[in-house]
């Protein structure tokens, strides 16, 4: 006998990896609700791909949340809203701890007020700051190097206080890159402003940018540019559904980081862009920027051994054949 699975509220569901991980949750059986403000997220997106139910408005709307589970049976909450610009939250830190933790505290109180305990968060690697080892493990050191990573480093905290204090269990998963897109060509990474390498790149092969800078080419590695962690977001959406399992199947809290575990320099992006694409375009080579780490990628050993999760998509040039197919029909629309 086939049972229903319980509903989702997935806030930033308009988003990037939002629409993805509905995908994930849909292709899983599961009946999802999203909470999107729509200031990044997209409408299209959502009421011609996803076709679910959202419900537009804010984390920080304490009434329309208490609505929403009052109205909704909701098991957990996967929580993707936020903002991300690291720049912009080093210039306008109150937008970032009003918006991620402020935002998120008033959903965690009217989660404890529906009695609905369980939530899967989207934390980053950038709470770990200057790598000390390589790959970095999640017991390494947090020391963020801007209100970004600090404001998600506040809400694990939160998290931890609140599962010894309410019995209130999560699953935070620390991502490195997020990258590529939906094989279905659906979905992808839409973000405005884009500050992401890869579809930084894409856009140079598009046309849409004249050029595209590496900056540092004097790093101590291989080829002397900086290597970073990508990590599919098909493979994300994938993680994030092993986990919510985890939670509903009675796991205790816990922390996972979720990266490739491979690292791709900033030169072999280029190099596979051109060569996924055939286009050439304009490379220029600059001095390093302050605050770049030469090296950054995760070890995502304890996500397999504990969640049984793998990555389907570790080869970057795969990674970017998806992004292409959606940047290519994101161009043309
Ligand atoms: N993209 C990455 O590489 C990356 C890496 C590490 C962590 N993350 C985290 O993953 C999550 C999703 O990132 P993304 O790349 O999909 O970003 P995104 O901007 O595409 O998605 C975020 C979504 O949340 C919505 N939103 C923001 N604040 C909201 C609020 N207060 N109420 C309701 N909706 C709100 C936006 O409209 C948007 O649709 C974020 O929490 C981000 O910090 C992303």
């Amino acid at each position: 006998m086939s049972q229903t699975k319980p509903t989702i509220l997935v806030s930033g569901g308009a988003g990037y990896i939002g629409s993805h991980a509905v995908q994930a949750l849909q292709n899983a059986g599961y009946d999802v609700v999203i909470l999107d403000n729509l200031v990044y997220g997209h409408r299209d997106i959502v009421e011609n791909v996803l076709k679910v139910e959202m419900i537009v408005g804010d984390t920080s709307d304490r009434s329309l949340l208490d609505k929403i589970f009052a109205t909704h049976k909701i098991a957990a909450v996967m929580h993707f809203a936020a903002y991300i610009f690291v720049g912009e939250s080093v210039k306008d830190p109150k937008k970032y701890y009003n918006n991620n933790v402020v935002g998120t505290l008033t959903l965690l109180e009217a989660m404890l007020a529906a009695s609905v305990k369980k939530f899967v968060f989207s934390s980053t690697a950038a709470i770990y700051g200057e790598p000390q080892t390589s790959p970095i493990p999640e017991d390494h050191p947090k020391n963020p190097i801007n209100p970004y990573g600090a404001s998600k480093r506040m809400l694990e905290q939160i998290l931890a206080d609140f599962e010894v204090a309410y019995d209130f269990k999560s699953v935070c998963f620390r991502y490195f890159n997020a990258a590529g897109a939906h094989p279905n060509g659906l979905t992808g990474e839409d973000h405005n402003p884009e500050t992401h390498l890869i579809p930084l790149v894409l856009f140079a092969a598009l046309g849409k940018r004249d050029s595209i800078s590496i900056f540092g080419i004097d790093y101590d590695t291989p080829d002397g540019t900086c290597i970073r962690d990508y990590i599919h977001v098909c493979d994300l959406a994938d993680a994030h559904v092993l986990g919510l399992e985890y939670l509903l199947n009675g796991g205790d809290s816990d922390i996972f980081n979720l990266g490739n575990g491979n690292g791709f320099s900033v030169r072999e992006v280029i190099e596979t862009v051109k060569e996924v694409t055939g286009r050439e375009f304009k490379v220029e080579e600059r001095d390093r920027r302050p605050g770049d780490a030469p090296i950054l990628v995760g070890s995502s050993e304890k996500a397999r051994r504990v969640l049984g999760w793998y990555p389907k998509y570790p080869e970057v040039k795969e990674i970017i054949a998806h992004a292409w197919q959606w940047h290519q029909k994101r161009h043309d629309e």
